[in-house]
């Protein structure tokens, strides 16, 4: 035994000498964007509550009920006795609200990662071919390595390249795996040429839309995400979102071609063997949804803290990546200077986590900042003074 926790000791020690141990914050208490963290009081800017709904009455109101009514757990998969009324009711409204294609139907996942894999489990397999943006979050990395098709990736953003890639491919099956916005740089993707290569190499487009849904959208008037952002449909597009981001629950939804939900809920492996997402949960994303539909000034809010931040970032040192949506990077480099900067702003009350590779390419270590509704212009302002701050250190 001995041996075998020495050497998991050395990896650690060695990835820790990297700048790479990652530690987990304690949040005590919050009323966003403020929080109590280690016994602290904190200005945040590393949630993805876009739309602040995470303590919305109304959300909490519906948990609530929800437990009442059908108690905490779901007690079974959906395939076995778990799939509650809530969880029915809310597929139908997100099947005919995203509506990828005529007909779509949609399908609920305890979380984002399951269903991504469970996307891409289902629909490629040995023979096939996921072409995916060098960028993609983990999780759909993870999904393509796990249904053995050949894995492709693509310089980030580059259609010139993906073309030629699918071009060459022999592939049985194609897939085209894309988040729509990514991740940890913000920018979105441009889905308008994938569905066009799509439709030329006869694929199937993935677009994981965590950080889109609820936010992008008819100029912040709908909040359904990057296909409303870009007006597209088609039956090729199978569209994921998370509800754990700007929906402030948890969980996720595929919205796509009813064949290709059929497939998911007859093979997909991370659908059929894990217990559903409590009923109650169900409950408040249908509270969130009202709200994400009704409440414009959210996103409008949003918009604002948007532009503010980009023109008070400007005369910092680092460089600011091109985003327009909620996630705005501030690139230091390497990992030690991205913690020391973190830990500058943690010592004047701001909490803003620094990202590292894996999570980011080496040397492109990075403050992931996210703004909310419920920050004030006054708190990106109080951001980017303590930045100039460090900077000037
Ligand atoms: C782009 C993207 N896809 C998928 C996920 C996974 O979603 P979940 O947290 O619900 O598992 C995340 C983040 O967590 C994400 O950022």
């Amino acid at each position: 035994m001995s041996q075998l926790t020495t050497e998991l000791d050395a990896t650690l020690a060695a990835r820790a000498a990297c700048g790479l141990s990652r530690v987990r914050r304690i949040v005590e208490a919050r009323d966003a964007p403020r929080c109590r963290v280690d016994g602290r009081e904190m200005l945040h800017f590393g949630s993805n509550d876009y739309l602040a709904l995470a303590q919305h009455p109304r959300l909490v109101e519906a948990v609530c009920e929800g437990a009442v009514r059908y108690g905490v757990g779901a007690g079974a998969s959906h395939l076995i006795s778990g799939h509650f009324q809530p969880h029915e009711s809310i597929e139908r409204e997100l099947g005919r609200w995203i509506a990828p294609c005529r007909g779509a139907r949609a399908l609920l996942f305890s979380s984002g990662y399951l269903a991504n894999l469970a996307i891409v489990t289902a629909l490629a397999a040995r023979n096939d071919t996921v072409f995916a943006d060098r960028l993609n979050h983990a999780c759909l990395n993870d999904a393509a390595l796990l249904s053995r098709a050949a894995f492709v990736r693509y310089p980030h953003v580059d259609i010139d390249a993906l073309d030629r890639r699918l071009a060459a491919s022999r592939a049985r099956r194609k897939l085209i795996a894309t988040d729509a916005v990514f991740s940890m740089d913000g920018d979105i993707a441009p889905l308008p040429l994938l569905l066009e290569l799509a439709d030329a190499h006869d694929a199937w487009l993935v677009i994981d839309d965590a950080h889109g849904f609820g936010v992008l959208g008819d100029r912040h008037l709908c909040g359904r995400g990057a296909l409303a952002h870009f007006g597209m449909s088609s039956a090729r597009i199978v569209y994921m979102a998370t509800l754990g981001k700007a929906a402030g629950v948890a969980g996720a939804f595929v919205a796509a071609h009813s064949s290709a939900i059929d497939m998911l809920i007859q093979t997909a492996r991370s659908y059929m063997f894990t217990t559903a997402s409590p009923p109650m949960l169900a409950c408040a994303i249908e509270a969130s949804i009202a709200l994400i539909k009704r409440e414009t000034a959210r996103r409008a809010q949003l918009s604002v803290l948007i532009d503010r931040w980009r023109i008070a970032a400007q005369s910092l040192p680092w460089r600011l990546l091109p985003s327009e949506t909620a996630i705005q990077p501030l690139v230091i480099g390497g990992n030690e200077d991205a913690l020391r900067v973190s830990a500058a702003l943690w010592d004047r009350g701001i909490w803003v986590p620094a990202i590292r590779p894996p999570t980011v390419p080496r040397g492109s270590a990075r403050l992931r900042i996210t703004l909310t509704a419920a920050h004030t212009t006054d708190d990106v302002e109080t951001l980017a003074e303590a930045l100039r701050d460090i900077a000037a250190e």
